[in-house]
């Protein structure tokens, strides 16, 4: 490390909720920060990296009653499998803590009262959803009832699924009480505000400093246009939190002090490792802060949390980075189609290595959605890792064994120094690119330096020299090189692949090494007998993963509404892509049947083929389709919620089937004249239903 200069660096990643198991698309973000985390490491830096659990708030709270059980205890329990799953996919955490801890109670108390004193906390009061039967202030997401602009019944209180339509609770027709079914009354109680508006010219100047990713710098510009309002902090009991100091049954709302977390999971970490918690933490520190996030959590973390670090006079992060969400096969992962796997059904059948390597090739520094392709996978980790890198150990190894003893040659050709500097001399280049968060880009380059062994080796053919006379000193040469080079690209792996680097470095017979000790080739060096690193990855395996993966659907337990009204109605385009719908909406396609109607209701219905001939998305709804349908004898104008499902420009030219005479109704981006009929338990988990040609637009379907 000699020259460069040791940074000191802590890095998060976000806080998993207590209540739900952890699962392929947390994990996207778990590997990414690991990998950061190890190599930063490996460069020599004092980097820590801590996370903890998000325990607090009204679901946890509902959870925990559903299952006769305390919330203590629930959150005890989920950390406990949170961390063994964690450790199944080797993310080393420095310290894992949870936002249910004495350290946390002191920030949040300590922070609050900061920002109260000067001035950024007000009062008002507001009024809401109250069950009258349970005793509790509703959420947005524990009250459901028919949607208000279109109709269609059991909604929830922020947003429609069918209309796309968003609104307060209290614009719901009928609404009902997720929790106890009783119909809510509206109650009035005062809440406490962290007045944001206060911070607009700090954000402003924050948000453009180059502390977020471009993409995201500029959805902020637009929030910021829109102007701050304040954000409520606060929540009624009965609320699992921390009590408010100096209120009376009033709790910090959990996305309040979840931040808050990563400050007491580092003050945890420094009571037991000794670093120094102001160095890291005051005004000024000369530390390096970065959160990794995912993109459904970007106001919390580019907008609230900087202002409260600020406003109460804590350093604010260096840098928030934020990762796009998972889909498998192109698909938001779906429980009934067994692609929503948890990471113990991960760990039941596969290998976690090959899990770090598929994502590190997919990761960029960008906020785009990634996508894990079955077949893909399995392709690419037994090619690259498998095929590539292994190989290349197992082919030289037997033969530094067998012929020399397991002694590795001590001089070489100049050729073969030529090659191995090529190899070595592109560390800083990877370097650079684990660096800015370009992992596929890096596996690009130790893929194209892999390859490059690979040719070294046919060429030399170490099993052909093996057969011939007095060939001893090139065979040795050959193999030599060959484990040297796999040495190479294993130490630029390492970040990627922890397991399998620590096995090789046993086979090498080394000590865990620096990014740099590449620079020094192995030479004369003895190594130990080669066990097979890693094997392929079968497609049954994965087979076997996704049923399991199917069959562990059903157990459903407790109320919806993984999330609580966290999420200012504004951001909500940005939300879509969360799991919460598919954790809460997905029936797996179990719908019990409706009631039973005569054949003269059905005739009621006037089913018509239509044709598309043309669809737009609608930009204002963050579900909705304009479909404009040919039905033979008039054309109609229909608002479909298909836009998580379907490409518009996929849907030109297709045939589906209408209902004709269903009564208009006009909807904020204009009248919709009917329905077109969908299969599926919604978002992306939905299918048209497409008449084979022959079909004329205009006949009736019966
Ligand atoms: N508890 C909050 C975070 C508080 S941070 C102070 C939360 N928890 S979560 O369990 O829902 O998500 C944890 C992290 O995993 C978030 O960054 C989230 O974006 C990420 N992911 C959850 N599902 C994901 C995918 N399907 N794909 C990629 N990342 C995903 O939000
Ligand atoms: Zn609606």
């Amino acid at each position: 490390m000699s020259a460069k200069a040791q940074r000191k660096i802590l890095i998060t990643s976000a806080l998993p909720y207590a209540n739900g198991p952890i699962h392929l698309g947390h994990l996207v973000e778990y590997i990414q920060t690991d990998i950061w985390s190890r190599f930063q490491k490996m460069r020599g830096h004092e980097c820590t990296y801590v996370c903890a659990d998000d325990a607090h708030g009204t679901p946890i709270m509902l959870r925990a009653e559903a299952e006769g059980i305390t919330p203590e205890e629930l959150i005890a329990k989920s950390s406990e499998e949170h961390q063994a799953d964690f450790a199944g996919f080797n993310i080393a955490f420095d310290h894992y803590h949870s936002t249910n801890s004495p350290e946390n109670k002191y920030f949040a108390e300590l922070i609050y009262n900061r920002l109260k004193e000067k001035g950024y906390i007000a009062r008002k009061s507001i009024s809401q959803f109250y069950d009258p039967e349970k005793a509790m202030f509703l959420p947005d997401r524990f009250v459901k009832g028919t949607c208000p602009k279109c109709g269609t019944e059991d909604q929830y209180g922020d947003n429609c699924e069918a209309c796309g339509a968003t609104y307060a609770p209290t614009d719901l027709i009928n609404p009902k009480s997720v929790v106890s079914g009783a119909t809510p009354i509206e109650k009035d109680s005062d809440h406490l505000f962290f007045e944001l508006d206060q911070f607009a010219d700090m954000l402003k100047e924050w948000t453009r400093a180059g502390h977020l990713q471009t993409q995201i710098a500029n959805k902020i510009d637009e929030w910021l246009e829109g102007g701050l309002r304040g954000w409520d902090i606060s929540r009624d009991a009965p609320y699992f939190g921390f009590e408010i100091p100096g209120e009376q049954n009033k709790y910090f709302y959990v996305w309040l002090d979840a931040p808050i977390g990563y400050m007491s999971s580092f003050k945890a970490y420094c009571e037991k490792s000794g670093l120094n918690f102001d160095e890291y933490w005051q005004k000024d520190s000369q530390a390096e802060l970065y959160h990794f996030i995912g993109k459904d959590i970007i106001n919390f973390h580019a907008l609230f949390w900087p202002a409260m670090l600020h406003g109460a006079d804590f350093r604010t992060p260096d840098a928030v980075w934020a990762h796009g969400f998972l889909t498998v096969d192109g698909q938001k992962m779906s429980k009934s189609r067994g692609t929503f796997i948890m990471a113990r059904t991960y760990l039941d059948h596969l290998n976690p290595e090959y899990l770090r390597y598929y994502f590190a090739a997919k990761l960029t520094s960008r906020i785009d959605d990634i996508d894990l392709n079955l077949e893909d996978f399995a392709q690419r980790v037994n090619s690259d890792l498998v095929g590539k890198v292994i190989n290349i150990a197992s082919r030289c190894a037997g033969f530094v064994m067998k012929k020399f003893d397991g002694k590795l040659a001590d001089s070489w050709s100049a050729a073969a120094q030529a090659l191995y500097n090529e190899f070595s001399s592109k560390s800083e280049e990877i370097a650079e690119l684990y660096e800015k968060r370009e992992y596929g880009h890096a596996m690009r380059e130790i893929m194209a330096l892999a390859d490059k062994a690979n040719e070294y080796i046919a060429e030399t053919a170490p099993w052909v020299l093996a057969k011939e006379e007095g060939k001893e000193s090139e065979l040795h040469e050959s193999v030599s090189v060959g484990i040297n080079l796999f040495r190479v690209l294993m130490s630029y792996l390492a970040p990627v692949l922890p397991k399998t680097a620590t096995d090789a470095w046993g086979f090498l017979n080394l000590q865990t090494p620096g990014w740099d000790d590449v620079k020094t080739p192995l030479m004369g060096h003895e190594i130990n007998k080669f066990k097979a690193l890693m094997t392929r990855l079968e497609m049954p395996s994965i087979e076997k993963m996704v049923e399991a993966s199917a069959q562990s659907l059903g157990a459903k337990s407790a109320p919806d509404g993984k999330k609580d009204d966290a999420k200012p109605k504004k951001n909500k385009q940005e939300n879509k892509m969360t799991s919460e719908n598919a954790q809460t909406k997905d029936t797996g396609g179990f719908d019990p049947l409706a009631e039973t109607i005569t054949i003269d209701d059905f005739a009621k219905i006037d089913l018509r083929i239509a044709k598309i001939i043309n669809a737009e998305a609608v930009p204002e709804a963050d579900k909705l389709i304009k479909l404009t349908l040919d039905i033979g004898f008039e054309q109609r104008q229909v608002f479909a919620g298909i836009k998580a499902a379907y490409n518009p420009e996929d849907l030109i030219g297709k045939l589906t089937v209408m209902v004709a005479n269903l009564a208009p109704r006009k909807m904020r981006f204009g009248l919709s004249e009917g329905m077109v009929l969908a299969a599926g338990p919604g978002g992306s988990d939905l299918y048209i239903l497409n008449p084979d040609d022959g079909a004329q637009p205009g006949m009736r379907v019966k």
